[in-house]
């Protein structure tokens, strides 16, 4: 946890300030377990930006339609500005701005631009609710987050594409149902978690498009009787448009779940390349080696180096999914429109958030760091008859069906096993013995390195398939930066 957020979640300090936007309605206020129950300031606070920057759009729409004064509206907007100030500075000296003991962000600032420039604070709120307040400022938090997101996933991306680039003849075991299937090289391993990474940017990227549509306008639910330019706030705060329904605007948290969706997708990616580290860097293994710095020791056993930080990630993953499954268990009773339920949509949102994004800066780290044993990924071949598939394509191509030369392959493994050879130790004569339609093209076909090479179908695994990839790669990386 940074050091703002920690300082954050202890609470700051409150004293002097009036603390809720209502009252007149009450003869009493909330108790004080209600307060602390109800308060989301300390989630919340991550709006603070984005909440100063809806309301200064608003501001200055209300100006331009002649619904406030155009001093009111520059009032309010410098006020809004100083107040941006105040917060920064605060959060830049590790101070925490936000006093735990209001309700939430938004109504901090409105409190903090009261105390700024007076009553005419009370008239921003002109033609607007805190319902479509709260949901245009996180989608605008949220979009910018998933800028950031993109940027991780982009060097995540570059990082494996850099060491990709640098194995391209490198042949390791490709398994399925975890046994040794065919050889591939390392390259095309990594590249396969490149496509996943790039898959996942582009769902961040299509998904920006969506959350950046405006909810500002739909006031508490049913709209507002002035005459709102919900076209130019929308352009001000650069979303695509505002949303069409103030009901749906204003109770909508699809964005929310979309996003938390493709952070869970991320997560699983991340889990699986862990996966295969924590097995990879294992003795049995020993195809890599994580750097000292990404792995830890036992405090018992003098000679554990631990994969801890491909653990970590490993099992961060439930965090995302947790959070998906937290926020559609908010939703999925909910009747239009606004309910205080909503408030629940941000923590499960930063929680996958944060966690996702530590994860993707880690694994970069990480695979940077790594040292690939490539004798070690060599010597696992020898023996493992992932050689076989092409004995038998040699003899579907000297007419044979396929069918029938994977049942005399099948024999010549079995007959290997039994006598404790290689497949690709075997000569012309022991191969012909077996079946007479074998030839020295049969043996050719038996090496590691042929049997890779021969997979030049496109997006296949041979150096020279693997160097259009890389192409290709290099490509998505300029296309969505
Ligand atoms: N903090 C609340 C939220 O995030 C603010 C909305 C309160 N609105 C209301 N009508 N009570 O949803």
């Amino acid at each position: 946890m940074s050091k703002e957020v920690e300082n954050v979640k202890a609470g700051g300090n409150s004293a002097g300030y009036d603390k809720k936007l209502w009252g007149g309605r009450f003869a009493t206020g909330p108790s004080h377990d209600v307060i602390t129950f109800s308060t989301s300031i300390g989630i919340d606070w991550r709006l603070w930006e984005a909440d100063i920057d809806g309301s200064i759009a608003h501001a200055q729409m209300l100006a331009a339609q002649g619904i406030l004064s155009t001093v009111d509206s520059k009032d309010i907007v410098s006020g809004l500005n100083l107040v941006r100030q105040q917060i920064a500075t605060a959060l830049d000296i590790g101070e925490n701005p936000f006093p735990k003991d209001v309700e939430d962000i938004h109504s901090f600032i409105e409190i903090k631009l009261k105390e700024v420039i007076g009553i005419t604070a009370g008239r921003l709120h002109t033609a607007r609710s805190r319902n479509d307040q709260v949901a245009t400022a996180f989608r605008l938090t949220l979009a910018r987050e998933g800028e950031g997101l993109m940027t991780e996933l982009h060097k995540l991306q570059e990082t494996l594409l850099e060491r990709a680039k640098a194995e391209t003849e490198t042949m390791l075991p490709g398994l399925t149902h975890f046994q040794h299937a065919q050889p591939v090289s390392l390259a095309h391993h990594l590249l396969a978690y490149f496509w996943m990474f790039d898959r996942d940017r582009e769902r961040i990227s299509e998904w920006r498009k969506r959350c950046l549509v405006l909810p500002l306008g739909s006031a508490a639910l049913a709209g507002t009787s002035f005459p709102l330019d919900r076209q130019r706030v929308a352009r001000d705060l650069g979303f695509e448009r505002p949303c069409e329904n103030s009901m749906d605007g204003v109770s909508d948290r699809d964005f929310a779940f979309e996003l938390v969706s493709n952070l869970s997708l991320a997560a699983i990616h991340l889990s699986r390349i862990s996966e295969e580290l924590v097995i990879w860097s294992a003795p049995e293994h020993g195809f890599v080696e994580l750097s000292d710095e990404v792995t830890t020791g036992s405090s018992i056993m003098p000679q554990k180096k631990n994969p801890d930080v491909a653990e970590l990630i490993r099992g961060r993953t439930g965090r995302a999914l947790g959070a998906l499954v937290q926020l559609a268990t908010t939703m999925k009773g909910l009747p239009l429109a606004y309910n205080r339920d909503l408030q629940e949509d941000k923590e499960p949102v930063f929680y996958a958030l944060d966690s996702v994004r530590g994860s993707l800066r880690l694994m970069k780290f990480m695979i940077e760091g790594a040292s690939f044993h490539r004798d070690r990924m060599r010597a696992a071949l020898t023996g493992d008859f992932s050689n076989a598939t092409d004995l038998a394509d040699d003899l579907a191509r000297k007419g044979v069906p396929f069918r029938e030369g994977h049942e005399v392959v099948g024999h010549v493994v079995r007959k290997c096993i039994e006598s404790k050879l290689k497949l690709e130790d075997l000569s012309v004569d022991d191969l012909k013995q077996i079946d007479s339609r074998f030839d020295a093209d049969s043996k050719r076909v038996l090496s590691h390195r042929s049997v890779m090479n021969a997979r030049t179908s496109e997006g296949g695994t041979s150096p020279a398939a693997v160097a259009v990839q890389i192409a290709k790669a290099q490509a998505a990386l300029q296309l969505k930066t």
